[in-house]
């Protein structure tokens, strides 16, 4: 069965939107969802006209729906801060100024703030239970795909570091020989154990990300936005995930047949030439596009919500895997 959706695309194409009609759509259908925004710009909160916070909250008015929103920055730190605590229980009281240091530098670096949400994405996956759906509002493009490379890079990462951690506790022993020095046994190793749960941790993400998740990408209809989603979805097989299908957004709606003028004019000119372009979207990209939503006169919150998520149907079942 699919339990996790994505919905990625590039910036502002109407991924949150997207995700968020899915998810409704989901809870309609009597599955219990969780829609997770990673947004704090347009968040599930403006959408919903609701605050949440980092845990699942009922949506009001909507049976089966929570919602949670995942703050980045706070991830960082408490990505951080958890890293701050297992290293100094570890490191000796000299080290842990050192060590301190070092995560302040590691703050401001971009894989910081990548590798923390992945984190948290991954938990939420492994630890929210009681859903039979939970929606993503993220998107697989840039820096998150590399993201998701990190099981198999990390995997054998932690391998080598394992087998160099192994060999030194193994010289350390040789060299401490009597009652000088305590003896560190390999079995029991806080640092060992903690690299296996890191691994056990990354390779139940890559399972359950090729196994058991549907990434939908979202696109607009203009060549650049095309040519973005071939490249997300080819990025996307290099991992190993297929991409379920697409959605078009922002389509231009078509004026009445009667309607004449200068603006009726120009949206039919708009039509078709959105009509070409979502056909070369259908010969070029190898995922179907499942849906089509059509421009609001005005972003989409409250019952507007409910209007797109009429237009959509991306036939994600429970036990549907392409
Ligand atoms: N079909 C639509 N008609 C009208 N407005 C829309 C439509 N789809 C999205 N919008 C509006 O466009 C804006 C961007 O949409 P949204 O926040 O869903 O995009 P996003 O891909 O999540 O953006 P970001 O990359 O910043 O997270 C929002 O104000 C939203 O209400
Ligand atoms: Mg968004």
């Amino acid at each position: 069965m699919v339990r996790h959706v994505f919905v990625g695309g590039k910036g502002g194409v109407g991924k949150t939107t997207i995700a968020a009609a899915h998810a409704y759509n989901c809870a309609g259908d009597g599955l219990e969802t969780l829609l997770v925004s990673t947004d704090p710009a347009h968040s599930v909160g403006d959408l919903f006209d609701q605050s949440f916070g980092d845990e699942p909250r009922s949506v009001e008015g909507v049976d089966g729906l929570s919602a949670m929103e995942i703050d980045p920055d706070e991830e960082v730190s408490r990505h951080l801060q958890e890293i701050r605590g297992k290293l100094s229980e570890q490191v000796s009281a000299a080290m842990v100024n050192e060590v301190d240091s070092q995560i302040e530098m590691a703050h401001g670096t971009p894989g910081a703030y990548e590798a923390a949400l992945f984190d948290r994405f991954v938990t939420v996956m492994r630890d929210a239970e009681g859903y039979d759906r939970i929606v993503f509002d993220t998107s697989p493009t840039g820096g998150t795909l590399r993201l998701l490379s990190l099981p198999d890079h990390l995997e054998g990462w932690i391998d080598r570091l394992a087998t160099k951690r192994r060999r030194s506790i193994d010289r350390y022993e040789r060299a401490a020989i009597g009652d000088r020095e305590p003896r560190r046994v390999l079995e029991g190793d806080p640092i060992l154990a903690h690299l296996e749960d890191r691994k056990e941790f990354f390779e139940f993400a890559g399972d359950t990300l090729r196994e058991d998740a549907a990434f939908v990408l979202v696109f607009n209809p203009d060549s650049l936005s095309i040519r973005e989603t071939e490249r997300t979805i080819d990025r996307l097989e290099e991992q190993d995930l297929t991409v379920h299908g697409l959605v078009a957004n922002r389509l231009t709606p078509e004026p009445e047949p009667h309607e004449e003028g200068r603006g009726a004019r120009y949206l039919r000119d708009r039509v078709e030439t959105e009509r070409k372009r979502l056909e070369t979207a259908r010969e070029r990209l190898s995922p179907p596009i499942l849906g089509t939503v059509e421009s609001r006169v005005a972003e989409i919150r409250g019952d507007r919500l409910a209007d797109v998520a009429s237009d959509l149907d991306l036939g994600i079942e429970r036990d549907d895997r392409r």
